[in-house]
């Protein structure tokens, strides 16, 4: 779908805003009774100016009405403002208490099918949008529903019931002021169009330059290593400079637009005023009804100006949900149920895979890989960076789909296996650790929700963890991630070693899970990666000699394929690409 066709107020839009309607329906009664507020006191707004109108009228004695003395009228007006204040206060709570838990139930779904959504969305899709998603655009829609569907039916209401009043009362004056009306009306709609246009690009641009910002907090690291915070700067500040640049252009139609307005609508009034006036000099109109219907010719100018907006609004709320509809709208790879704790085989079969990411499908990544590791196996995969290593290890996790070819745990297929099942039986220690912010134990139970305090020293112990842990003031309860106390490398190797120890995973990954590290936090951490090992099967990628001399089968990777594969003394023995890889690596130490 083309840009340009995104935020149209057509009939596919506003489907688009009944989708997300779906989410008003459980609270339709009190969406309801709020509607009705609205409608009845949008309506009886309508009658101030009236009764203004015959408060003059009867002041001046030109006029019977229901009550004939001022303090009687004054009274009903008070009357009908009171009332007003009442039911509006009723109006905005109940549009409220709909649109607040609507857009709550709204932003969860949207989380929970996010969190759903398989590793390739996350590759299409940038963080900051996600998050703009749940954030912004909800927001949007939120306001739409509440604020500007109230006003736009209000303001509806202020025309509609503004013009029938104005024929009944004054027919004449009112023919006079409706040959302006049209005009004011389709030059009003159309420069209203042509500017909301304008705006969309400086939204445009705005969220451009966010992206910016995001961009270099987020690697605020790099950007100080660089010293490259002057070239930040100035890309931001360019980026800025394009937003006042467009933003201003706008404002000055946006401007054209406003002065027009008031000169159309206030020229108008000039005219229907002098007009009226001969009128009321030839008798044939009172000063009341004069004043009502200016009165109401200013409410019914006031509300065909702010129509315009109001779309305008309509139309970014269109934008919004159409974005919020699309992620509900992607197949999530599993269902957020409980499933069984079924312990698998480890015996891993990778049967001539071919694998493409798919953000990069011209570029393949595997080309019939063969891997066969028995149970209880340690299996090791060797080659250079970009050979394909990770790659393997996420598709044994199903992160993507095999193109051709099959996985196999025991005898089943992956794709019938069940994708929580699967993933609660490998575990991975991977080269980076992040820990979520939280305390240590947090942390560490991560790997198991329902695990004891017993349980989780006894992990920490395991993983070599519960020395530099206890040394900490707060021990367990220290908190980490982003805002709290910064580990080293080879501790948070240790807290995902502890966090694999008490998942106790049938399969085990270990992907480049020492080289990060100093001589020594790594004979720590292999220490512990070593009692890990102990049972199951497990994939070590490394390009430590010691790490990969002990293993039951080694594979060298080498474009995409399997080049070579046994144990270490028999790859020696064939003096091919592992022989020049353990010389390049003896060279190396
Ligand atoms: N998420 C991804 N999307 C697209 N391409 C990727 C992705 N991850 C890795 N690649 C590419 O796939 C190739 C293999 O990467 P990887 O498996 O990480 O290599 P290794 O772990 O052996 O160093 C590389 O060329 C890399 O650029
Ligand atoms: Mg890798």
């Amino acid at each position: 779908m083309s840009k340009e066709s995104k935020h149209r107020l057509n009939k596919e839009g506003l489907r688009k805003l009944a989708g997300i309607f779906t989410y008003i329906l459980p609270y339709k009664w009190t969406f309801g009774v709020g509607l009705a507020f609205l409608l009845f006191s949008s309506s009886m707004f309508m009658v101030f100016p009236y009764i203004s109108g015959k408060l003059i009228d009867i002041a001046s004695g030109s006029d019977q009405w229901l009550v004939n003395n001022l303090w009687q009228a004054a009274l009903i007006l008070f009357g009908v403002l009171l009332f007003q204040s009442i039911v509006s206060f009723f109006r905005v709570v109940l549009f409220a208490r709909v649109t607040e838990n609507a857009m709550a139930n709204i932003r969860t779904d949207l989380y929970q099918k996010m969190v759903l959504l398989p590793m390739s969305f996350f590759d299409r899709n940038r963080v900051g949008d996600l998050v703009s998603r749940i954030s912004n655009d909800v927001s949007l829609v939120q306001s739409a529903m509440s604020t500007t569907l109230a006003e736009l039916i209000r303001q509806i209401i202020v025309l509609v019931v503004g013009v029938i009043v104005i024929f009944f009362v004054t027919p004449s004056l009112s023919l006079f002021m409706i040959g302006t009306f049209p005009v004011i009306v389709i030059i009003a709609f159309v420069f209203g169009k042509f500017i909301r246009r304008l705006s969309k690009k400086t939204q445009e641009q705005l969220s451009e330059s966010s992206i910016v910002v995001e961009e270099t907090i987020q690697s605020i690291q790099s950007v100080k290593s660089f010293t490259s915070e002057a070239f930040e700067v100035g890309r931001y500040t360019k980026s800025m400079k394009g937003v006042v640049k467009t933003a201003l252009m706008v404002a000055n139609f946006r401007a054209a637009f406003i002065s027009f307005i008031i000169f159309a609508i206030f020229g108008a009034i000039v005219g229907i005023m002098w007009y009226g006036a001969s009128l009321v000099q030839s008798g044939a109109m009172t000063v009341g009804d004069l004043i009502s219907f200016i009165l109401y010719t200013t409410f019914i100018g006031a509300s065909i100006a702010g129509l315009g907006d109001l779309f305008g609004q309509l139309q970014k709320a269109v934008g919004a949900s159409e974005r919020i509809l699309e992620v509900l709208a992607e197949q999530g790879e599993m269902e957020l149920t409980e499933t069984d704790n079924i312990r698998l085989s480890g015996d891993i079969v990778f049967d001539n895979v071919h694998f493409e990411y798919p953000t990069r499908t011209e570029m393949p990544v595997l080309k019939g890989i063969n891997l066969h590791i028995e149970n209880g196996q340690k299996a090791a995969l060797v080659g250079h960076s970009g050979a394909g290593k990770s790659t393997i290890a996420q598709l044994l996790m199903r992160f993507y789909e095999v193109s051709s070819g099959q996985i196999r745990i025991g005898d089943t297929g992956l794709t019938d296996l069940d994708l929580a099942l699967l993933r609660k039986n490998v575990g991975i220690v991977p080269q980076e650790v992040i820990l979520f912010g939280g305390t240590i134990e947090e942390n560490i139970r991560y790997g198991k929700p329902e695990a004891t305090k017993e349980e989780i020293i006894t992990a920490a112990k395991k993983a070599n963890a519960y020395r530099f842990i206890e040394s900490f003031p707060e021990g367990f309860e220290t908190m980490v991630g982003e805002r709290g106390v910064k580990l080293s490398g080879g501790q948070r190797q240790r807290i995902a070693i502890a966090r694999a120890v008490l998942k106790n995973p049938s399969i085990l990954i270990l992907d480049e899970a020492t080289s990060a590290l100093d001589a020594e936090s790594e004979k720590l951490v292999q220490e512990a990666l070593h009692d890990l090992m102990e049972g199951r099967t497990t994939l070590i990628i490394a390009h430590r000699l010691s790490t990969i001399k002990s293993c039951d089968t080694i594979y060298v990777l080498e474009e995409g394929q399997v080049k070579e594969s046994g144990s270490h003394t028999d790859l020696i023995e064939r003096q091919g690409a592992y022989k020049n890889f353990v010389s390049l690596q003896m060279a190396e130490d």
